[in-house]
């Protein structure tokens, strides 16, 4: 049975033709729906009369606004189906895709997610503004948390999923964003998008804020504190930070206080920053997987991220030689590039497990 899970905060004049709709997109399918609702207005007594018309409608009323994410949780607990949907109330999400999402799910896919960001998709419904912010907040989920890289639109608020992507997994919703909680604590392994039109809303307002806004920076460091892939890169980002003070600082004291040419005071405070950076990379961010010779390591080290000076030159000479872009973009371009290759080739081979 398939449970379609429905938040709903001041949503009256929503339900009913939402419901409707959903009945009739569904009217071939073993299905029940189930609103979750913290509203202030007259939403829960259009929710009950619903109920007593049609069976397979039930809700939950709770008391004081709780949050999105929590209530949509508070669904999945107390859902009957073993396939769970979740959508808005507002028809921004049209129901008519509720069985395109089914067919995908009994296709084999454990994760379908309707996506406003695939070809075919549109973004239409939301103002300029929000739009901007939607966006940002994308970049920093997705920069922040490899899981999120998966899909186009983990900010979606519509998606389908088994059940048992969430079994044993305990959940800690905060603010709006279920789905990258799901993403980054749940198990599956084959995810579909599957695009649609986010419309803009006829009825009532957008609930969204700047309170939420925050929010979903705080649930971004929470998924980041608790995932230990991604913690260990934002380590190992924070060690290579460090060794750029340390390169300055000696820079500063080998051409000042020892009066170094340029070229050898810049090589030996490159290899004190190396070997800051490792002692801190073996003992802070791998120090799980301190195996074997040290030297060996630090070899290994010294190798990746040689070859990762070479890559950043390489990067720069293209960027600013070639294309003529200006010398500090190109070089900022460098060092993301050799940042990337120096984490993923230590993170393979010096602290390989
Ligand atoms: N129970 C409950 N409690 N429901 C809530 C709460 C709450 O505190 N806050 C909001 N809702 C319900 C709304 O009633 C609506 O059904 C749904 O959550 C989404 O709220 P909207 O106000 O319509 O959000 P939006 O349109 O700005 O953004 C939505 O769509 C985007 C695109 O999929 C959200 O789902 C976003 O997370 C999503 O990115
Ligand atoms: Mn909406």
């Amino acid at each position: 049975m398939l449970t379609v899970i429905i938040p709903t905060y001041n949503e009256q004049r929503n339900v009913a033709g939402l419901a409707g709709r959903i009945v009739r997109a569904l009217a071939d399918t073993d299905y029940e729906i189930l609103f979750v609702d913290d509203s202030t207005d007259n939403t829960p007594q259009v929710l009950t009369r619903l109920c007593r018309i049609n069976r397979r409608i039930r809700f939950i009323h709770r008391p004081g606004r709780r949050g999105l994410a929590s209530a949509v949780a508070t669904g999945f607990a107390a859902a009957g189906g073993d396939v769970l949907a979740v959508m808005d109330a507002d028809l921004q999400h049209p129901p008519e895709m509720l069985p395109v999402l089914l067919r995908r799910i009994q296709e084999g896919s454990d994760l379908v997610i309707a996506s406003r960001f695939v070809p075919g998709g549109s973004n239409g419904g939301l103002s300029l503004l929000r739009r901007l912010v939607s966006n940002a907040a994308r970049l920093i989920g997705q920069l922040a948390l490899k899981d999120l890289r998966r899909t186009s639109d983990p900010m979606s608020g519509f998606f389908m999923f088994k059940k048992e992507v969430i079994a044993g997994v305990a959940l800690a919703p905060l603010g709006w964003k279920i789905l990258a909680e799901i993403m980054v604590r749940g198990h599956f392994q084959h995810l579909a998008e599957v695009p649609y039109t986010f419309r803009s809303r006829r009825e009532e307002r957008s609930k969204m804020n700047l309170r939420e806004q925050v929010n979903y920076l705080r649930h971004i460091l929470r998924l980041v504190a608790d995932s230990p892939e991604d913690l260990r890169f934002w380590k190992f980002c924070l060690v290579g930070t460090s060794g750029v003070v340390v390169n300055m600082v000696f820079f500063f004291l080998f051409t000042r206080l020892l009066s170094l040419g340029a070229i050898p005071a810049a090589l030996g405070a490159a290899v004190l920053a190396m070997s800051g950076n490792f002692l801190f990379n073996d003992h802070f961010t791998w120090n799980h997987r301190k195996e074997g010779n040290p030297w060996e390591r630090a070899l290994k080290f010294y190798l990746c991220c040689g070859l990762g000076v070479l890559i950043n030159v390489a990067v720069l000479a293209a960027l600013h030689g070639l294309l003529r872009l200006p010398g500090a973009a190109a070089n900022a371009a460098g060092i993301l590039a050799a940042t990337i290759w120096n984490y993923y080739a230590n993170n393979r081979w010096t602290w390989a497990v």
